[in-house]
């Protein structure tokens, strides 16, 4: 018999902010979490920071700080952010603490007793400027395969080869530039092929998802490399007793599963024992262990885990859950699309609860990505959550408060009973991780009530018979407490404003067979219909560059033109033909950095090619370019918020995009033209147009 479940989410690096990409995983483990908890099950939710590795040194050393101040900064923000989408942890905890320092000892140990571990001479790169040892992300070079420049030690972005780091060509240190040279070092490896066939039954036997189990089974099949669990110091991490090397970040980290549940224990007076049976004195199968995952890391928790528990005789895992990427509008997000939010970001333009109402619209137990549509988001938050299931309640609750003084008498239990079953299959859904199937359930539910309250027409029949018009809204307020007991995994804090209304306390699945008596609350309005909503960056027509006035000479064949010579940067030149001889000798011009519209369609001015045209602001007979200082030729010039568009265009279409000179800056509507964080300023104009 299952006496108490662990569930878990994978640990966030500790290196940079929560995003809408993490969230997928947290919301999901998060509304599994509260249903089961709904239905009464013994069940905590651990997670941790992950807080080693060379990422995290480096980045600390770049913010000024110490590691551990560094790391300490993103606990408080993990944390802050988790609760401001209602995610709701029963430990969170740090893989920087001692408790998972002895764990990691104690399960070294083991393996070593085991005969799992042993030494290997590895020829890796050292950077003798840093002193250091360089992991593949901190060697840089050309890619072996395809030549592309600048690409790390392990994978070309280019050609997505992949290699090993010392076949790079003209390798560099990442950090100081310098040229690395080899050196070998002893390293100490898991005996991971050793368990080839134990992880062939063990995947067979544990609850995996049946492509997810394919895909490793497949690995198994191909062979498995050992595992270099050790990392040469500066490392931030543990040091491996007896050496100077440090564990991998990859070994301690899932062991801060097992440290954030004896967190969790010590809180509670409980024993960790109970969960992972690391004393080995335990009956195994009281407790059990569910990861959820993305699909990025399925390795490391379906092979390396699984194998190191078992020699180190520790509880394994009974089920992993892997869900997989989140796109937006189709795409990967990206930085520079502006479709990469934070946690905080994401805040500012979206309610946490439509966030986790779409999440879980969109989320089943498969490893397919999920689509951040916006129009998808939009309409599931107006049509499924506002107009059909907040309505219901607030109809209901509106109707009798204004009519009854919310006064609740007997319902038509067979109208409230039917819709047991739907809850009752809701909850299955839940606990198979068949979100999408609950979410449309619960739809179901809520047209239910509402067709209920539409064919009983009580705004009509509180003419003709009040008592059955209490009757038939007390009916609805009943229906509606069984859809808020639904919903609760999903929307907890609609649901305690329901539950603050209906004067009931928390709502658990057990509520189903309880009627509600006594009055209701007047209801407010919680969920509103959202207008547009969009993420990412908006077009911007123009393709405005940085660019230098090399040379400048008159036209042969107009009086007004001259030719310049623009340097564009990155060995880029263009030639273009200008009207401003009535306003600039060709001395105030040659040496300036202006501002190219890059993708006019190139035109003959008089016989003479141009390649675009530079902008100058006007004001009455006044006319002055717009120019930059500071910023390196290139530079795309445009708009917070904007992207570049590199379709060419014509004089006509560019007349179209509204510019201007506003106190000397250049201005798109209301917003500041920026070459990078350089203002783009007029020279002579303080209020014109642009041209
Ligand atoms: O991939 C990651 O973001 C890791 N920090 C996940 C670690 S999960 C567990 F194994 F600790
Ligand atoms: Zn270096």
């Amino acid at each position: 018999m299952v006496k108490r479940t662990l569930v878990t989410s994978a640990l966030p690096y500790a290196n940079g902010p929560i995003h809408m990409g993490h969230l997928v995983e947290y919301i999901q483990t998060d509304v599994f979490v509260r249903s089961q908890k709904m239905m009464g099950k013994d069940l905590i939710y651990c997670c941790a920071d992950d807080t080693h590795g060379t990422p995290i040194s480096i980045n600390a050393e770049k913010a000024g700080m110490k590691p551990e101040d560094f790391v300490a900064k993103y606990a408080i923000e993990h944390q802050r952010d988790f609760k401001s989408f209602l995610i709701e942890f029963d430990s969170f905890y740090s893989t920087n603490s001692p408790e998972n320092k002895e764990f990691s000892d104690l399960i070294f140990s083991r393996l070593k007793e085991n005969d799992d571990i042993y030494e290997k001479e590895v020829e890796q790169y050292y950077c003798e400027h840093c002193g250091r040892f360089l992991p593949d992300r901190y060697v840089k070079g050309k890619c072996p395969k395809c030549g592309a420049e600048d690409q790390y030690g392990d994978v070309c972005e280019k050609c997505n080869g992949t290699y090993d780091v010392v076949d790079l060509v003209e390798p560099f240190c990442v950090n100081c530039k310098g040229k690395p040279v080899r050196k070998t070092s002893k390293h100490l490896f898991f005996k991971l092929s050793k368990y080839s066939d134990w992880l062939n039954t063990w995947l067979n036997s544990a609850k995996i998802q049946p492509e997810v189990r394919n895909q490793i089974l497949n690995w198994v099949k191909e062979g498995l490399q050992d595992w270099c669990i050790s990392r040469d110091g500066p490392y931030f991490g543990f040091q491996i007793p007896g050496t100077d090397k440090f564990y991998y970040v990859w070994l301690d980290a899932p062991i801060g599963y097992i440290s954030s549940t004896k967190n969790y224990c010590n809180l509670n007076g409980l024993d960790v024992d109970s969960y992972w049976n690391v004393s080995g004195n335990q009956d195994d199968s009281d407790s059990r262990i569910i990861h959820v995952i993305g699909k990025d890391i399925v390795y490391f928790h379906l092979l390396f885990w699984p194998a190191v528990l078992h020699s180190a005789k520790i509880k394994l895992p009974d089920e992993v859950v892997v869900h997989g990427f989140l796109t937006v509008n189709g795409e990967k997000m990206s930085k520079s699309r502006g479709t990469f939010l934070s946690a905080q970001e994401l805040l500012e333009m979206v309610k946490p609860e439509h966030l986790r109402f779409f999440y879980a619209a969109s989320l089943n137990k498969v490893m397919t990505d999920i689509d951040l549509d916006l129009n998808e988001f939009k309409n599931r938050v107006n049509n499924e959550l506002v107009s059909n299931i907040a309505n219901f309640f607030h109809r209901s609750f509106s109707f009798l408060s204004a009519n009854f003084e919310g006064k609740l008498v007997k319902p038509d239990l067979d109208e409230v009973t039917k819709t047991t079953e739907i809850v009752n299959s809701i909850f299955e859904s839940y606990s198979n991780f068949e979100f999408r199937k609950a979410v449309s359930e619960i739809l179901r539910l809520s047209s239910i009530g509402n067709s209920y309250m539409q064919a009983n027409e009580p705004w009509k029949l509180i003419k003709e018979d009040p008592d059955k018009t209490q009757m038939v809204l007390s009916t609805c307020v009943n229906i509606a407490k069984n859809l808020a007991i639904c919903l609760k995994p999903i929307l907890p804090e609609y649901v305690k404003a329901i539950e603050n209304q209906l004067g009931v306390s928390s709502l658990t699945l057990a509520d189903l067979d309880v009627i509600i008596e006594g009055s209701i609350k007047e209801p407010e309005v919680y969920f509103r219909k959202i207008d547009d909503l969009r993420i990412g960056k908006m077009k911007f027509d123009l393709d405005l560059r940085v660019a230098k006035i090399e040379k400048i000479e008159r036209h042969p064949e107009a009086d007004k033109l001259y030719i310049e010579h623009l340097d564009l940067g990155n060995g880029e030149k263009r030639q273009i033909v200008s009207g401003l001889v009535p306003y600039y000798s060709a001395e105030e011009l040659e040496g300036k950095k202006i501002i190219l519209v890059a993708n006019l369609e190139p035109a003959k001015l008089r016989g003479v090619m141009s390649e675009g045209m530079l902008l100058a602001g006007e004001e009455g007979e006044t006319v002055g370019v717009l120019f930059v200082s500071d910023a390196e030729l290139g530079t795309s010039v445009l708009p917070a918020g904007y992207e570049a568009s590199t379709e060419l265009i014509n004089y006509k279409q560019f007349t179209k995009v509204k510019l201007s000179v506003k106190d000397g800056k250049a201005m798109f509507e209301d917003k500041i033209l920026l070459a990078g964080t350089e203002e783009v300023k007029a020279e002579r104009v303080i209020n014109g147009s642009v041209s």
